[in-house]
């Protein structure tokens, strides 16, 4: 929650802990999550979705440390997961695997082996060819695989356009038009147990009217489903709704969100099932750097701080926002600046429009709204070591992940004996 961030005499506090006491302690970069915030807002979500009643399966990929997965384990949350590696992540927090759904377009054999084993609650199948390996798996170890078929119902959810899926163009999900066939084929194999519908438009997605749409084709498609005898239990709405990176964003309340699932569903025999990511964590994070340097060039003025985009990338990948203040309130005069990352890369920007008051070297910053799509897209490029990630609790904090080493950069690499 919004209250979990705030400054507090002066100092910029995750919760109870000034982000620079964690910062002296920890070193910089570093990801610092809000357990209350993951609670706070996790209810937030859940209460609104009361009527709806849905399974709420948090998508992992938005972040994936295991304390945070495990935030939401201990809550009874189910997940959705995309790799095999997830799948191990969430077994780890100890989720309950029937309370998983498995989407992506390139599942591995290997994958839906150990999906199937650990008695998962559906695949999300996305193309033909998936189904039959699918089939074959899970013939091969006597089981039925549960399905749903992630259908693509050509619906702009006007984000981005590298985080929009639900486009005739793009490679997520089936052509609503030919899913019916796909339906036809799956309920006659022997491995597959036809058991849902789903789809999933995008992400950041701040305009209703996209999913109200969607929706209602999933509906009414359950519908025709049914007609041909083929007897669902899930309508899966995928995730997507947006959170506020400025002050000024106003995107859906989940309570408005439930209001038009309830309009389009209402008395229809379905189970909902939801898989949000970013409105559980993307504001129950921050990214805390360290100035540098401060660099007067002619034409502006440039922050270099120690966090760069391999540490976050949303800015340089989608020109996304993210809000940085100082930890040290102060009132003085703003003034623009550009805070960049030490990556040698022209689009190592981390804001271009940063509105700072004067700082200075050795000062820390906090990027705001960092918990989503943060850490999880991170990497090593420049043989820089991953950040450590922090979880605060009260008064208390906690090294969630540890910082990187020289040596975890090379664990793994070997020189062949030809170059001895
Ligand atoms: N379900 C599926 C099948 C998805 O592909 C995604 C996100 C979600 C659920 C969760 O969407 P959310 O509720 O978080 O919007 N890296 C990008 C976002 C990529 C989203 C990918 N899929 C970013 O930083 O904006």
């Amino acid at each position: 929650m919004w209250y979990d961030f705030q400054y507090k005499d002066g100092q910029y506090c995750v919760e109870d802990v000034p982000v620079k006491d964690i910062a002296d302690k920890v070193g910089t970069p570093c990801y610092v999550y809000s357990n209350s915030a993951l609670d706070g807002d996790f209810e937030v979500f859940q209460d609104s979705l009361e009527d709806v009643d849905p399974i709420i399966c948090y998508s992992v990929k938005a972040n994936s440390n295991l304390a945070v997965l495990r935030t939401y384990a201990r809550m009874g949350v189910g997940f959705d997961i995309v790799s095999g590696g997830e799948l191990y992540r969430v077994l780890q927090a100890g989720g309950d695997p029937a309370k998983i759904v498995f989407s992506g377009v390139g599942k591995t054999k290997d994958e839906m082996r150990t999906a199937i084993e650990a008695g998962i609650l559906f695949f999300n199948v996305e193309s033909f060819e998936e189904l039959i390996a699918l089939d074959e798996v899970a013939k091969k170890m006597g089981k039925k695989a549960p399905v749903s078929v992630r259908v693509n119902p050509d619906i702009d959810p006007n984000t981005h356009p590298y985080i929009s899926t639900g486009l005739k163009k793009s490679k997520f999900g089936i052509d609503i038009k030919a899913a019916m066939e796909v339906y036809r084929s799956a309920a006659q194999m022997g491995g597959i147990e036809v058991v849902g519908v789903d789809s999933h438009i995008g992400s950041q997605v701040f305009d209703l009217d996209p999913f109200t749409q969607t929706i209602r084709k999933l509906a009414q498609f359950a519908g025709e489903l049914k007609n041909e005898g083929i007897e669902i239990q899930y309508i899966d709405i995928g995730g997507g709704l947006g959170i506020n990176y400025r002050e000024e964003d106003s995107p859906p309340h989940p309570k408005e969100y439930a209001e038009i699932i309830l309009r389009e569903t209402s008395g229809l025999p379905y189970k909902i099932v939801l898989e949000p990511g970013r409105v559980l964590v993307g504001n129950a994070g921050v990214l805390v750097t360290r100035v540098l340097y401060i660099k007067e060039a002619p034409s502006k003025k440039f922050i270099v701080v120690d966090a760069g985009m391999n540490d976050l990338l949303r800015p340089a990948l989608y020109g996304a926002y993210h809000q940085i203040l100082p930890a040290d309130e102060n009132f003085g005069d703003v003034e623009s600046a550009e805070v960049v990352g030490p990556v040698c890369e022209t689009v190592d920007v981390l804001s271009s429009e940063a509105e700072l008051p004067d700082v200075g070297a050795g000062d820390v910053l906090v990027i705001l709204s960092a918990g989503a799509y943060g850490f999880v897209m991170s990497s090593n490029y420049n043989s820089r070591p991953r950040s450590c990630e922090v979880m605060v609790y009260g008064e208390q904090f906690h090294i969630v992940r540890e910082r990187e080493t020289l040596n975890d950069l090379v664990r793994g690499e070997l020189i062949p004996d030809f170059l001895k």
